[in-house]
């Protein structure tokens, strides 16, 4: 009987894919509900030809140096910013991760963070369980309008494009988008308009991230481009925490610049529980939980367990990040 190739899985992801990764590999499933400490996960990849990662796994060029027989890093995520891309290729290793089916989850709560923050829904349950709740109030609990006001996107690709069609078809927005690609396609579908950064922050009445994080974009929202939006600006975040540097937001939504935020990913998370961001009540704040509902985490550990399987058998990654390995990916 061949003998099964040896991965490391660090934490337990959705049957579907974890039977697969168990009845072709050699698996160690990593089972606490935290992730394994960085040296120790080193120690745990250093004999395995595969790896099953999430985006709380940090997975350098050391990693990847004190792992000499790893072909393929799977990454339980759509985002690969916890992954050294080109440390990776060049070492011949494969990585892969898993577009297209966190899409619409994704979109769906980038949309229920803009509509939970205009409409003040998380103040509203404190001020409810907390028994302020006295009778209707003409002047309490304003919020913001939806319908026709202007959507700025920023990164149209799918998730953004998701997002914007929502507001588009759902509430007749305006769409704007900042991206470095052009979208004929959210152009022709959604009316969308290509502007300048600036333009987006001046003129949207709701921002949405949906743009990746690398050296280019880490702290692209600051200070300065929170001063730019409007006073009565939604910000939301479903993509990425160092996105936003979060000491100027907090001053933004302290200081009213911004009317109130969403955020479903924060920097770091969690975030630390004495930051003074958390006691605003103009901000609603998730536990990165986009992408959580049972169909899509399902179809993310097909996607995974179909990648790890490829990369350890030679073939093609069905969403492969580094298809330029190919020519010199590492070989049993
Ligand atoms: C991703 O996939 O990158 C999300 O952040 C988590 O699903």
């Amino acid at each position: 009987m061949p003998v099964k190739p040896k991965v490391f899985v660090s934490r337990i992801i959705p049957d579907v894919g974890l039977n697969v990764i168990k009845s072709h590999c050699d698996a160690e499933i990593w089972s606490d509900p935290l992730p394994p400490p960085h040296a120790l996960l080193r120690q745990k990849v250093a004999a395995c030809e595969g790896l099953v990662a999430l985006l709380t796994d940090k997975i350098d060029a050391a990693l990847m140096d004190a792992a000499p027989r790893l072909k393929v890093v799977s990454n339980y995520a759509v985002g690969f910013n916890n992954i050294d891309i080109p440390a990776a290729t060049e070492r011949g290793i494969c990585v892969g991760n898993t577009p297209g089916v966190l899409t619409d989850a994704t979109a769906d709560m980038a949309f229920c963070l803009l509509i939970a923050a205009s409409r003040r829904v998380v103040e509203g349950h404190q001020y409810t369980l907390a028994g302020k709740w006295k009778t209707w109030e003409p002047l309490g609990h304003l919020g913001q309008d939806l319908a026709g006001k202007t959507l700025g996107i920023v990164g149209m690709g799918r998730i953004g494009y998701a997002m914007a069609k929502r507001c588009y078809a759902g509430w007749d927005m305006k769409i704007l988008y900042h991206d470095v690609y052009r979208s004929e396609k959210a152009e022709k579908d959604l009316g969308a308009r290509q502007v300048g950064f600036d333009t987006l922050l001046a003129e949207s009445d709701f921002i949405s991230v949906h743009t990746d994080l690398n050296e280019k974009t880490r702290h692209m929202f600051g200070g300065e481009q929170f001063k730019n939006m409007k006073r009565t600006a939604i910000f939301v975040n479903s993509a990425r925490g160092p996105l936003v540097d979060q000491k100027a937001l907090f001053e933004a939504l302290k200081s009213k610049t911004i009317f109130a935020a969403g955020l479903d990913v924060t920097d770091p998370e969690p975030p630390v529980m004495d930051d003074p961001l958390l006691q605003l009540p103009n901000v609603v704040i998730a536990p990165h939980i986009a992408s959580a509902t049972v169909g899509t985490r399902n179809a993310m550990a097909e996607i995974c367990a179909n990648n790890l399987i490829a990369g350890l058998t030679g073939q093609k990654l069905p969403a492969w990040v580094n298809p330029d390995v190919e020519g010199i990916r590492r070989k049993s």
